[in-house]
């Protein structure tokens, strides 16, 4: 039986490469968004792959949005924790409500989203997660207090929950990519992108494939040892 995949912020940039990547070697695939309902018709029509709105950073609705999948689909034994925004600012403008959407988005769309699933994979004896931090969370980065301090936050959590999952084969891995080519990156002001590019090794924006690929990997079946991890996948830019 083909194993279920939920990859939230499915619908664009690294998580419909993932997600595509995912339905392409058999995985059953299910494509979570928020706010981007236009976006999410374009990738089902091209794809054919199920989307499903909710907001991670709502406990209740990822309670009610993961029941409502594995009744459609089935148990989610893969949960890719994609979904994620900017509000970047310094500090000394950043407002709260930019520290707590990223804070909430960012890490807590993780707690929310494997509190609602890690039942079910504890009693399965099965589970594959993967969090998709960033670079920015080993590195810093200027303008992200908030950014960097949730992603960072996201390595920590995936840590801790690696050591809960591992009796249980359930195992939990993060993702750190560098500067890639999606709508986030692109939205960063044309001079200082140019100036990050710069920065980076390979001379380039990664291609969302490239993130991709890792996440396919991790949630192989036969990737059973590794849990705990942080794959940097970002062009040399920092070597942690
Ligand atoms: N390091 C040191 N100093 C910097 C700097 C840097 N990286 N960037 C800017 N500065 C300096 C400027 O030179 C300027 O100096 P002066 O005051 O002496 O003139 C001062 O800081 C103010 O800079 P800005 O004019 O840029 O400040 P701003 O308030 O207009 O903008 C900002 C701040 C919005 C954070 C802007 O700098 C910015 O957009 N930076 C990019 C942040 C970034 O990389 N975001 C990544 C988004 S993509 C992503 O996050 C995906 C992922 O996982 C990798």
């Amino acid at each position: 039986m083909a194993r279920t995949a939920l990859v939230t912020g499915g619908v664009s940039g690294i998580g419909a490469a993932t997600a595509k990547m995912l339905r392409d070697a058999g995985y059953t695939v299910i494509a979570n968004f928020f706010g981007n309902a236009d976006e999410a018709d374009s990738f089902h029509a091209a794809t054919g792959i199920p989307a499903r709105e909710w907001n991670v950073a709502d406990y209740e609705a990822c309670r009610k949005g993961v029941e409502a999948v594995e009744r459609e689909f089935g148990p989610v034994d893969v949960l890719v924790n994609n979904a994620g925004i900017t509000r970047d600012s310094t500090l000394h403008k950043m407002t709260p409500e930019q520290w707590r959407e990223v804070i909430d988005v960012d890490l807590g769309g993780c707690f929310n989203m494997c509190r609602s699933v890690i039942e079910g994979m504890r009693e399965r004896r099965f589970g594959r997660i993967v969090n998709i931090s960033s670079v920015n969370g080993l590195s810093g980065q200027f303008g992200q207090t908030n950014y960097a301090a949730a992603k960072a936050g996201v390595i920590g959590f995936t840590k801790a929950l690696a050591l809960e999952g591992a009796s249980r084969n359930i195992t939990v891995n993060a993702i750190a990519p560098g500067y890639t080519d999606t709508g986030m990156v692109q939205a960063v002001p044309e001079k200082t992108l140019e100036a990050i590019v710069t920065g980076v090794p390979v001379g380039r924006l990664g291609e969302p494939d490239e993130i991709a690929r890792g996440v396919l990997f991790l949630v192989d079946d036969k990737s059973a040892f590794i849990t705990g991890a942080t794959l940097s996948i970002n062009g040399g830019k920092y070597l942690a």
